[in-house]
């Protein structure tokens, strides 16, 4: 400690603590790879009463790690009290969607969960909080729940559509025959869902557009559009559960963009708070579309 510099501790809220997404996320988050190596957390991990002693294995696992940043780990079934002084609100908790079925099916469940959520991050969490919303429907729940956080700034609510964004490039540097890293300016435009728009039009293979690197103007038209937007389902239908790992990354990938000012010419894709008609997309929604940050919060 006296030849490092640490930082003020940061604190991390995660719903949906004892589950798969979050299996793979905390130790991630607890590893430094999000905040990097001089930034030590808290885990405040909130599960539900059914999960309470899953959760307790998970913080086990968590300790026996012996992470040198991770300095907490609390588990809690009280929104109230695991949301208090959150710096990041990661709200993954939430009844997955099963084989055959579209996520704004699961609206009458899950928007109750983000609307006492919102509620709970309104009355306790740290004023400037950020909040990535994973449930599903994840837009329509991120709206919900900043609705119910008036005196929180609706700026700092995210709904996850980097998964579909990491997908979408993976589809495209396949079809190209180059790695990942060299597609960039990948939007995903709109919900989570079937109705997504992945933007192969504005995207960049090498720097280059991509209709002058991929000429199969049928392939992109119909087959990556509709890859990018049921990959989801088909997981389901092969797994028998819904993605998790690479959820996980993804929650990673979308935290580093919001921390790290993002490179010059590039964007990345989060759901956001609408005003003041951003490319004309209708106010007061929370919609995907592209964003920088400067890297500060
Ligand atoms: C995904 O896209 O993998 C998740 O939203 C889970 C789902 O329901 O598809």
């Amino acid at each position: 400690e006296k030849t490092k510099s640490w930082k003020k501790l940061v604190n991390v809220s995660v719903s949906g603590a004892a589950g798969m997404i979050s299996n793979h996320l905390l130790f991630k988050l607890a590893s430094g790879e999000v905040f990097g190596q001089d930034q030590p957390i808290a885990l405040k991990l909130l599960g539900s009463e059914r999960s309470l002693q899953a959760l307790e294995g998970v913080a086990m696992e968590l300790e026996d790690s012996l992470y040198p940043l991770l300095r907490e780990v609390s588990i809690g079934i009280d929104p109230y009290v695991i949301f208090e002084d959150a710096d990041w609100a990661l709200l993954i908790g939430a009844k997955p969607r099963g084989p055959g079925v579209e996520r704004a099916a699961l609206l009458d469940i899950n928007g109750q969960i983000f609307a006492e959520q919102g509620k709970a991050l309104n009355a306790v969490a740290s004023r400037n909080v950020k909040v990535i919303v994973v449930g599903n429907p994840c837009n329509t729940n991120a709206l919900i729940c900043l609705k119910n956080a008036p005196n929180l700034p609706a700026k700092n609510f995210h709904a996850l559509t980097r998964l579909d964004e990491n997908r979408a490039k993976c589809q495209l540097a396949l079809k190209a025959g180059v790695f990942y890293d060299k597609i960039s300016n990948m939007t995903i435009w709109g919900n989570h869902s079937t109705t997504q728009v992945p933007d192969f039009l504005n995207a960049k293979i090498n720097g280059r557009p991509v209709k002058e690197v991929i000429k199969d103007t049928k392939w992109l038209e119909e087959d990556f559009t509709i890859t990018v937007q049921k990959r989801g389902g088909v997981l389901i239908q092969k797994w028998g559960r819904s993605s998790a790992a690479s959820t996980a990354v993804s929650i990673v990938d979308a935290m580093r963009s919001l921390v790290t000012p993002t490179p010059e010419g590039d964007w990345f894709s989060t759901g956001v708070y609408t005003t003041g008609n951003p490319y004309g997309i209708a106010e007061d929604i929370v919609f995907s579309m592209p964003c920088r940050s400067k890297g500060r919060w």
